[in-house]
C-alpha cells in the first residue's frame, strides 16, 4: 500500500478513500481505514494473526462438511483454546461482544475475566475485528461529512448495543447532540448508560429505549416522535431476513425527516474469513450479502438508487449503506 496522506484523520482512525465508482446512479466509494491498532508497533503481531487465521480459512473451505458442533472441527477447538475468548463466547452475538472488539484495550472482560494474550489480539487483529472497527470508521466519516456543522443533532442508533460506536462517532460533531438509544436488550441499554457517562455526555441528552424493533408500530413510532436527522444501524441487517430487512427499510423511509441519512452495515458476502467467523468462531445467525443484493432490498423498499451510498473498506468484512432522505 503506496504512502499517500489520509483524507481524513481523527484522534482514533484515519482513512483513505481509495476509488469512487458511479454504477448506474448508486456511489460507490473504496475506503482503506487505519488505527492505532494498524501502526509498525503491532505489526508483528497483525502478520502473525494473519497467517494463522488464514490457514484456518483454507482448512475450513476445503471441508465444507465440518459444521461448528463436528466433532473433527479441529479449528473450533483451536479458537477457543484460550480462556477469555471461551468467556466471551457467551456474549455473542449481543453488544457486548461487540463492544470489547470495538475497544481491545480494556484489560477484563465484562464479566471480569481478564483477557489473556491470544485473545487480546484476536480482538485487535483477527479479519472480524478489523472490519467491525473499519465499518464504525466508515459510518463515521459518511456523517461527519454531512452533520458536523450542524448546531443540534438528533442521533437514532437502533440495535445501539453498548453505544460505544455512536459514541465515538459522534465525537467529530461540535454541536448539542441527542441520542436516542434502542436495543432489545436491557442488559446492553444499562452498558450503554454507563459509557455515555464515561464519554462525559449529559444524562439529559441519552434517550434509552428498550424494543423489540421488528415489532409492528414501534421503529416508526420512535422516528416520528425524535425526528432524528441520523439512524444508523452497525451490525442489525445481517440478522434480518429479506422480508424483514425491506420492511424495516421501509418503515425508515416512510418516517425519516427531509434531512435525515439512514447508515447501516451488513456483513459482506466477500468476507475473506467467513468460514471461520461462521464454523471455527461459531457466531450465529448472520446472513452475508453482497452490495447488488443489499441494494435490490433497498430499492424494493421504495429508496431511489440516487440516493444510496456504498462505503466498502477494503478489508471487505461490511459493506455500509448510505441512504440520504
Ligand atoms: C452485533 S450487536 C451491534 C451493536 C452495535 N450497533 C455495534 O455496532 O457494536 C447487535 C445488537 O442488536 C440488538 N438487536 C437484535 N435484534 C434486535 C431487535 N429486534 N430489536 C432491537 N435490537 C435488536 C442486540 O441486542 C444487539 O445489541
Amino acid at each position: 500500500m503506496s504512502k499517500k496522506p489520509a483524507d481524513f484523520t481523527s484522534d482514533q482512525f484515519s482513512l483513505r478513500v481509495l476509488d469512487e465508482t458511479l454504477n448506474g446512479e448508486v456511489m460507490t466509494i473504496r475506503l482503506h481505514a487505519s488505527d492505532r491498532f494498524s501502526t509498525k508497533r503491532h505489526l508483528l503481531e497483525r502478520k502473525t494473526f494473519a497467517l494463522f487465521t488464514r490457514a484456518m480459512e483454507a482448512y475450513l473451505r476445503k471441508r465444507p462438511h465440518l459444521d461448528f458442533e463436528h466433532p473433527k472441527n479441529h479449528i473450533r477447538k483451536i479458537i477457543y483454546v484460550p480462556p477469555a475468548l471461551r468467556a466471551w463466547a457467551a456474549y455473542m452475538p449481543g453488544g457486548f461482544a461487540t463492544f470489547h472488539v470495538h475497544n481491545p484495550d480494556r484489560k477484563k472482560l465484562r464479566s471480569g475475566k481478564k483477557i489473556d494474550y491470544i485473545t487480546r489480539n484476536l480482538f485487535r487483529h483477527s479479519s472480524d475485528a478489523i472490519g467491525l472497527r473499519s465499518r464504525a470508521y466508515a459510518m463515521s466519516w459518511y456523517l461527519q461529512g454531512i452533520y458536523k456543522d450542524e448546531a443540534k443533532l438528533r442521533w437514532m442508533s437502533i440495535a445501539c448495543g453498548s453505544g460505544q460506536p455512536t459514541f465515538d462517532a459522534a465525537r467529530l460533531f461540535d454541536g448539542e447532540k441527542n441520542f436516542y438509544l434502542c436495543d432489545i436488550d436491557k442488559n446492553a441499554l444499562a452498558l450503554a448508560d454507563e459509557l455515555a457517562h464515561e464519554y462525559g455526555i449529559a444524562k439529559s441528552s441519552v434517550h434509552l429505549i428498550e424494543h423489540d424493533l421488528k415489532r409492528p408500530g414501534v421503529l416508526e413510532a420512535l422516528v416520528v416522535d425524535a425526528q432524528p436527522q441520523i439512524i444508523e444501524a452497525m451490525g442489525l441487517f445481517e440478522y434480518l431476513d429479506e422480508g424483514e430487512a425491506v420492511e424495516m427499510l421501509r418503515k425508515i423511509r416512510e418516517t425519516m425527516p427531509k434531512d435525515g441519512s439512514f447508515v447501516f452495515s451488513n456483513m459482506h458476502a466477500d468476507h475473506p474469513q467467513l468460514q471461520v467467523h461462521k464454523r471455527g468462531l461459531g457466531w450465529p445467525g448472520v446472513l452475508p450479502r453482497t452490495s447488488d443484493q443489499v441494494k435490490d432490498l433497498i430499492e424494493k423498499a421504495g429508496f431511489g438508487p440516487n440516493q444510496l451510498t456504498i462505503l466498502l473498506p477494503d478489508d471487505n468484512v461490511y459493506a455500509v449503506y448510505c441512504i440520504r432522505a
